[in-house]
């Protein structure tokens, strides 16, 4: 016979939302289990920022997020803001730096991240169940009854902190979406996001000889301009500016790249007919890029490399505008395998705005990625699942 256990609350999903809402409850003497069927916990969060976890944001606002309704992350970011984590992490002594653009990261290792949480929920009383695969959820008279292979829970709030569907290898599943249709909540359509462009063939073949080379650009689309790193990847586009503009990006649409985004190529160019008017565009060019990018650019874009002297204005100008402006349109996206975060998920409108609650089911709450609230790269997106966790806490 299958064991059953009771609990005031029962949170599905130990990645960072889960665990940071587990904890509050937990602190308010809820007796507390969160169930996740990964062998091992906060992978997410150990793989982020390439090993070092961008934990937050200096300056973020609802303005880094993307949702239907842009408000609705307002009243969790000022309630739990990125100086309540940050005050957190300092209890802890973690090591940390800005590394730019407001983004903090560990100086060691992610893995100070995961031990603060683990040391938060011990602290707090939290049990944590991992390797338990979920089977279904059932509202009764007291709650809620979660069936797992492990055994029935059941509680009278239950937390849904699954996540997106970035890196299924990582542990996403469509769960948490599910349970919402279960319950006739909309779901936003979802998409990958924060996630490098393919090519073409015609572009990746010439394109590809470039990969591993990064250079300052901004990226635009639909009225929208990081100005940030771009990487050459030997399937496409990557680096910081192309993940940014991708959760902006339709299929499609164009992408306009400034590949000088911080200096004026005419005047560079016009300088150097003045003052080097025998040197090659290639050699002018190569000042300021790396000279494979140079190279395979001007093939790229079919320009003829001679002495600067001999280029008129007008194919000076058409120099100037290939690089300032670069129209690429991609092939798509490498998809959910390599995403940072999920765009869309649970519609915000069947969730209050301070609780993370279900309008029309009590004691039911989404928190985290699982909904539809998507930040920008650089930290924003586990202050979200912070915010969201800490508010859902103070009442579950
Ligand atoms: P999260 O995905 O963290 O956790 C969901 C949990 O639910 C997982 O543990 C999963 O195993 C579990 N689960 C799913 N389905 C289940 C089921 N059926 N049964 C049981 N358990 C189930 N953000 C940022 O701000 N700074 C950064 O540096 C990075 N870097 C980064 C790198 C990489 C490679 C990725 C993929 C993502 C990032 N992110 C990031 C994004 C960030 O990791 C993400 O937004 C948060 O982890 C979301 O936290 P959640 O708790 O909502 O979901």
């Amino acid at each position: 016979m299958k064991s059953v256990t009771d609990y005031d609350v029962v949170v599905l999903g130990a990645g960072a939302a889960g665990l940071f809402c587990a904890i509050e409850a937990g602190k308010r003497g809820r007796k507390v289990a969160v169930i996740d069927h990964a062998k091992r916990l906060g992978g997410k969060i150990l793989m982020s920022g390439g090993g070092r976890c961008n934990f937050t944001n200096m300056f973020a606002s609802h303005e880094n997020f993307l949702s239907q309704n842009p408000h609705f992350c307002k009243s969790a970011l000022s309630r739990y803001t990125q100086w309540d984590f940050i005050g957190l992490v300092n209890d802890y002594g973690i090591a940390y730096h800005e590394k730019t653009l407001g983004q903090l990261f560990c100086d060691n290792s992610a893995k100070d991240i995961v031990d603060m949480l683990l040391a938060e929920c011990k602290k707090a009383q939290v049990n944590i169940i991992n390797r338990c695969e979920f089977v279904s959820l059932e509202v009764n008279e007291n709650g809620y009854k979660v069936d797992t292979a492990m055994g029935t829970f059941c509680c009278e709030s239950f937390v849904v902190a699954t996540g997106g569907l970035s890196m299924p290898k990582l542990g996403a599943t469509p769960i948490g979406y599910k349970i919402a249709e279960q319950f006739d909540l909309d779901i936003v359509p979802t998409r990958a996001a924060l996630v490098p462009f393919t090519l073409h063939e015609a572009d990746k073949q010439v394109l590809a000889e470039l990969s591993g080379i990064s250079v300052d650009a901004s990226a635009s689309c639909n009225h929208t301009t990081f100005n940030e790193s771009m990487l050459f990847t030997h399937r496409g586009l990557s680096g910081p500016a192309v993940l940014q503009i991708s959760s902006f990006w339709q299929a499609g649409d164009s992408v306009h790249f400034d590949l000088s985004p911080n200096q004026n190529l005419q005047a560079i160019l016009d300088e150097a007919q003045k003052a080097h008017p025998n040197s090659q565009l290639s050699s002018v060019l190569s000042h300021h890029y790396p000279k494979r990018l140079v190279q395979t650019l001007l093939h790229y874009f079919q320009i003829k490399n001679k002495a600067i002297k001999q280029y008129n204005q007008k194919e000076l100008s058409e120099v100037v505008y290939s690089f300032h402006d670069w129209q690429v349109k991609p092939n798509g996206t490498e998809g959910y395998r390599t995403a940072e975060v999920t765009l869309g998920g649970v519609n915000t409108d069947a969730l209050s705005s301070k609780t993370m609650e279900c309008k029309s089911q009590k004691g039911l709450y989404f928190v985290g990625e699982v909904m539809d609230v998507t930040g920008w790269l650089g930290g924003y997106n586990f202050q979200w699942a912070w915010s969201s966790g800490w508010c859902a806490g103070q009442v579950v």
